[in-house]
């Protein structure tokens, strides 16, 4: 029997961040073989993690224009997608998350009868529009989907709440914790002058990060936040990578100018970005990922959302949904800064969401799919 072939497509930084360690071990495989296939959604963003991990895909579709609707790209990604499907033909395909990439690959898949394997399947808030596009996108691909790897087993209960079968489910831990370990092994300088001082004088960091969608109307009170801590904590420094959709950077940059203790940057490479956050007092975030590394580091969390499709570390006590409201953001990171005892509170190192053995269970599940092995135990938390 030929090895079964195994299609992984991703687009943006956190898909390529939490399908490197997969990509590693499918290509170390002497039962599958890997493809690897990049959208192109992000660009810069998508190539720094790529240079990182030293993934170099096999097809890269260049999807991303700026200004381009969410159609736009799906309807590009599911075109240019359907060519390599039809040249290639894989056995299965891989998508991560809950992206337009992943969307699109689900269903350009689906319509070619390539079974569909999803990682990181089964995050639900239960609101279709939070966060937006992404809670529908990941409903959409859990339809189409014939292996749901799932984080956690909350997740693993969504997805059995909705009618998967559990023996198409399989627990591996995120991926994304296989890569922050990986990461952290990494002897990392920081290449920004500031932020190399910042490290040496040992400054007092909050990190902040701000890229959702469905918050870019909220994003005048993110920064109206930031700046008045800023101006209440003249020995913080605030550090904000700033992401480089240029409607965040529109709505967010304005409100934080003109001070000296924000230090707004371009996106960190990985390995310096969570070096950053190992030496932050905690974050300031909206992103999906950060909320699943910064426990791992220790670094309580403020989330500036609503809800959350992650609430393993809410319930670890890790992380604090803040919500979008400027008094709300200010009066619980002030509480953090000035209330030791909250903050020791929070500070506690929790691994909710794995423990460096991800893309292994993801592969094992993959070969046992294809009746090439048994899957490993289920994850889960020590
Ligand atoms: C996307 C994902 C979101 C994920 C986020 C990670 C969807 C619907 N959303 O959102 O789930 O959390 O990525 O960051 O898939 N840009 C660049 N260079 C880059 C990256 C982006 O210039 O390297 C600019 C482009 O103008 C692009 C815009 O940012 O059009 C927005 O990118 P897009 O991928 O559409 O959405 P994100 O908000 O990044
Ligand atoms: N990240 C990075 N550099 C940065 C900001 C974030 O490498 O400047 C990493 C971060 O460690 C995490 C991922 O990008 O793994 C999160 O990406 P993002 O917040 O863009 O997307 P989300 O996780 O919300 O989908």
């Amino acid at each position: 029997m030929t090895a079964p072939k195994i299609m992984t497509v991703f687009g943006t930084r956190p898909e390529a961040i939490k399908v490197a360690p997969v990509i590693g071990l499918l290509n170390s495989s002497h039962k599958l073989l890997s493809i690897t296939v990049s959208t192109g959604q992000h660009r810069e963003m998508l190539e720094q993690v790529n240079r990182m991990f030293g993934i170099v895909p096999d097809f890269d579709l260049n999807i991303m224009a700026h200004g381009q609707g969410l159609n736009g790209l799906i309807g590009k990604a599911i075109e240019r997608l359907d060519l390599v499907l039809s040249d290639t033909a894989p056995d299965a395909i891989i998508v991560q998350g809950d992206t337009s990439t992943a969307a699109a690959a689900a269903f350009a898949a689906f319509n070619r009868s390539v079974p569909v394997i999803h990682l990181e399947a089964g995050l639900r808030t239960g609101d279709k529009l939070s966060p937006f596009p992404e809670e529908g996108n990941r409903k959409l691909i859990g339809q189409l989907a014939e292996l749901h790897l799932a984080p956690t087993s909350g997740a693993r209960e969504n997805l059995v709440q909705e009618g998967v079968s559990r023996d198409d489910i399989c627990v591996t831990g995120n991926t994304v914790i296989d890569s922050l370990l990986t990461a952290a092994q990494w002897n990392t300088n920081f290449s920004i002058p500031e932020l190399a001082a910042l490290e040496v004088e040992q400054k007092r960091i909050v990190m902040v990060t701000t890229h959702r969608r469905e918050n870019i109307r909220a994003m005048a009170n993110i920064g109206n936040a930031v700046r008045r801590l800023s101006e209440c904590f003249e020995d913080i420094v605030f550090v904000l990578p700033a992401h480089l959709n240029p409607e965040v950077r529109k709505a967010i940059l304005p409100h934080l100018s003109g001070r000296r203790n924000v230090l707004v940057i371009d996106p960190l490479p990985y390995d310096q970005f969570t070096k950053l956050m190992s030496i932050s007092d905690f974050v300031l975030t909206d992103s999906g990922g950060v909320q699943e590394e910064a426990p791992s580091l220790g670094k309580p969390v403020l989330v500036m959302r609503n809800d959350t499709e992650r609430p393993e570390a809410v319930a670890a006590g890790t992380v604090q949904l803040v919500g979008v409201n400027e008094e709300t953001i200010f009066a619980n990171a002030v509480r953090l800064i000035q209330d030791r005892s909250v903050y020791r509170t929070m500070a506690n190192a929790v691994n909710p969401y794995g423990d460096g053995r991800a893309a292994e269970r993801t592969v094992a599940a993959i070969q046992q799919y294809f009746g090439l092995g048994s899957r490993m135990r289920d994850f889960t938390p020590a």
